[in-house]
């Protein structure tokens, strides 16, 4: 896939290095350092460049928006038109603090972004872990069995089947959460993960991975199925 970077920080640099050397053509963009994306797109192999916002959509099968709240916008405006992409969106909506969601409950940062462009296929994909995991993870990705888990969600099926195949050269196991409307229970879920990461103990290079477990026979059918 090509895919365009669109704020290439902490998120965005980890992952676009992360795609390129999983095989897909990246273009970084977005910095206040030209050097910066330079030194990222030659860190990254041969399969990335840099370049700006615009030439970072122009080709590209799927954008990554990765910057912060208060950046969205700019950046929008400096991509051009994105009518038609796939935009996978780990924007978190969070004040100039960093202290707490803007957007909440009756709606989410992933279904603003998707206001703003609505002729886009918005998913929301790979905020719920922080950076520093996420080579960790690309590392370990051939282990064969306990790979972390990573929710996403969109309404778009081709915008979630190209979420899904990133997600899993990444070295995660994507779980779709279901339509975009779900971002409004993700985006609060990675504020557990972040205080588990950087307030917590064991470090910031965390994820999590959902299991399921049967219940025992006697109980199913005791119960009505979906309640507990
Ligand atoms: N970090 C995490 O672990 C994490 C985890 C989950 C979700 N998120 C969410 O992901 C998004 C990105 O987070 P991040 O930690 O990757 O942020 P970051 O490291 O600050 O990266 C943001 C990028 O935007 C660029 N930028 C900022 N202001 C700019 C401006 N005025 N002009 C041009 N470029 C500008 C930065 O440029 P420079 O290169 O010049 O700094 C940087 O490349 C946020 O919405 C955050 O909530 C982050």
């Amino acid at each position: 896939m090509r895919v365009g970077i669109l704020g290439s920080g902490l998120m965005g640099g980890k992952l676009g290095t992360v795609f390129a050397r999983a095989g897909h053509e990246v273009v970084f963009s977005y910095s206040r350092s030209q050097p910066k994306l330079k030194r990222l797109a030659r860190d990254a192999g041969k399969n990335s460049r840099a370049g700006t916002p615009r030439e970072a959509a122009q080709d590209a099968d799927a954008v990554f928006m990765a910057v912060h709240w208060s950046r969205v916008n700019d950046v929008l405006d400096l991509a051009g038109d994105l009518s038609g992409k796939v935009i996978l969106t780990c924007s978190l909506p969070m004040n100039d603090e960093n202290t707490e969601l803007v957007v909440a409950h009756t709606s989410s940062g992933a279904e603003e972004l998707a206001k703003r462009v609505p002729h886009a296929a918005v998913v929301s994909a790979f905020g719920t872990v922080p950076s520093e995991v996420l080579f960790g993870v690309f590392e370990a990705r051939r282990r064969k069995a306990g790979r972390p888990s990573l929710v996403y969600c969109g309404d778009d099926s081709r915008g979630k089947e190209s979420a899904a195949r990133l997600i899993r050269d990444v070295g995660f196991e994507p779980v779709d959460a279901g339509p975009l409307r779900i971002a409004r229970y993700i985006e609060p879920f990675t504020l557990l993960i972040g205080q588990l990461a950087y307030e917590g103990d064991g470090g910031p290079e965390l994820a999590y991975r959902f299991e399921r477990f049967a219940e025992p026979a006697s109980r199913q059918s005791a119960r009505p199925r979906g309640r507990s």
